[in-house]
């Protein structure tokens, strides 16, 4: 793939999966497949960079996450605050936004505390969005807007008539975000697992077998490619038809 393709997609979200079993596979424990996971981001984040992609967002623990074993969760909790530590310094140099989707509330408090310095030191950033799905769950994204949009409806702020597509996304976590345009999954599972049901109704998906730790920038490419020759009709029909 050249760097030039046209069509690449302004925003990819991925859905990170794989790790406990490339490390099942190689003998090792599940938090060495963690581990692993999260040394990859380093290529994905940089090829995105380099190859001018505005967006991309990462699903990183599910609501449904929480019913792992407590010693996998505490892992996952602390690579996370391994990671925003130590990358902190890199966003801002790199000129890198974090964004964050998700409950993030319920999270440890040091992790909450370090998102939300990291978020204001990177606000004024463009190169690229790096949105970080954290204690996500799309239902949960819907009954929450839901919720705050049914408050808005019964202090007067908003008519129920006005209700519209435009509107309601407004409520989202994903309110200053656009649509991805290309969705991956790796580890040979094909499914949302409640990751952005709203965000992907128009998605283009692309899934691989490779684990998550495995999945290189020639199968990053290989995504990009393969979505760059793709028709999207929206509903349309296709000009030339
Ligand atoms: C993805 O890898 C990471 C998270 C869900 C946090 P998994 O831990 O789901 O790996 P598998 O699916 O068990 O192989
Ligand atoms: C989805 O992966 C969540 C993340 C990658 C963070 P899971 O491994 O949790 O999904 P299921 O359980 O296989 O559907
Ligand atoms: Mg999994």
């Amino acid at each position: 793939m050249s760097k030039n393709i046209i069509n690449t997609p302004n925003h990819i979200a991925v859905i990170l999966d794989g790790n406990g079993r490339w490390a099942k596979q190689r003998g090792f424990s599940r938090t060495e497949g963690h581990k692993a996971g999260v040394e990859n981001l380093e290529m994905l984040i940089n090829e995105c960079r380099d190859l001018d992609i505005k967006y991309l967002t990462l699903y990183v623990f599910s609501t449904e996450n929480w019913k792992r074993p407590a010693f996998e969760v505490n892992n996952l909790m602390s690579l996370l605050n391994k990671y925003l530590t130590e990358k902190k310094d890199v966003l801002i140099k790199e000129n890198i936004r974090l964004n964050i989707i998700g409950e993030i509330e319920k999270l440890p408090s040091k992790i909450v505390k370090l998102i939300k310095e990291t978020i204001n030191q990177t606000k004024n950033n463009e190169k690229l969005i790096l949105t970080l799905a954290v204690n996500y769950g799309a239902r949960n994204e819907i009954i929450t807007a839901i919720k705050i949009l049914a408050n808005d409806v019964l202090n007067g702020k908003i008519d129920v008539d006005s209700i519209n597509e435009n509107i309601f996304k407004n409520y989202l976590y994903t309110h200053n975000i656009p649509d991805p345009d290309l969705l991956i999954r790796t580890s040979g599972e094909y499914r949302l697992s409640n990751f952005l049901l709203w965000q992907c109704a128009y998605t283009e998906f692309w899934y691989t077998d490779v684990y998550w730790p495995d999945f290189k920038k020639k199968d990053l490419y290989e995504a990009i490619d393969n979505f760059s020759k793709r028709k999207r009709r929206f509903g349309k029909v296709d000009n030339e038809s």
